[in-house]
């Protein structure tokens, strides 16, 4: 399995902390943000890794990750040249991929816990979390064992299962890439993805052990960097109790 880190995007809902730098490089407590998907490709026992990142800050990422080699992976890299969403980045990682199974994670999101991925052969898997927010985004829908729908970013949500951003895909993928029409706000939806594979009933899905969060915005930012501080923050909250 390959992997595929997807950190492109002008991170707008982080300016002004965004202006001059790619949201993937902020810090979350102890490490760039990019660090943290990288480390969950790693549990997963991936060692060739792809990173498709915008034209603007793309030299940056480069020159802080290199060729893996710190990482004891295999780095390449791929220009997301317009914000076409995120299955248009994925669909640029096709000729790296080279007919492998992919894992794809969000270069914005924090896992705590490692994955087993050692059973995925074919089809698709997504990894699910309960929120008090869902309307941020996509929200799965189950029925017993099975994935009956994706709605992204519902204004009513049916439930409050967050689809997380790590996927495991087949190399039908890129079909189903192809075939894809823009949403409204004119980008090629990942959601659209996940449908096209639970149409077709190969869609699996695991709950996510541990916690999780995205980085995207200021609250969820925040949140990334106490999770990650773990017992630096307690200590620094015990701190802060003293009279
Ligand atoms: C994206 C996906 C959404 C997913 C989320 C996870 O949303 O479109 O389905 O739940 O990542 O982080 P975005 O963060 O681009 O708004």
């Amino acid at each position: 399995m390959k992997g595929v880190i997807l950190a492109g995007g002008t991170g707008a809902r982080l300016s002004p902390l965004t202006n001059v730098t790619n949201k993937h490089l902020l810090p979350i407590y102890n490490k760039p943000m990019i660090y943290y998907p990288i480390e969950t490709l790693q549990s997963m026992g991936l060692t060739e890794v792809i990173i498709i990142s915008g034209r603007e800050h793309c030299g940056h990422i480069l020159s802080l990750l290199g060729s893996g080699k710190g990482f004891g992976m295999k780095f390449a890299y791929e220009i997301q040249e317009e914000a076409g969403g995120i299955a248009q980045a994925l669909g640029l990682s096709e000729d790296f991929t080279d007919k492998d199974n992919i894992a794809v994670i969000l270069g914005d999101n924090i896992f705590e816990r490692p994955f087993d991925v050692s059973s995925f052969n074919h089809g698709a898997k997504i990894f699910l979390k309960r929120v008090t927010d869902p309307q941020r985004f996509g929200v799965a829908e189950i029925k017993g064992d099975t994935v009956i729908g994706i709605e992204e970013k519902p204004v009513a949500p049916k439930t409050d299962y967050a689809v997380t951003g790590l996927y495991l895909y087949d190399q039908t993928v890129f079909s189903i890439i192809k075939s894809l029409k823009p949403s409204k706000r004119k980008e090629l939806e990942i959601t659209d993805v996940n449908n096209a594979y639970v149409t077709r009933g190969e869609m699996q899905f695991d709950f996510v052990d541990g916690y999780w969060t995205d980085a995207g915005t200021f609250e969820s930012l925040l949140r990334a960097n106490m999770l990650a501080a773990g017992q630096t923050l307690e200590k620094i909250l015990r701190d802060l109790q003293r009279p």
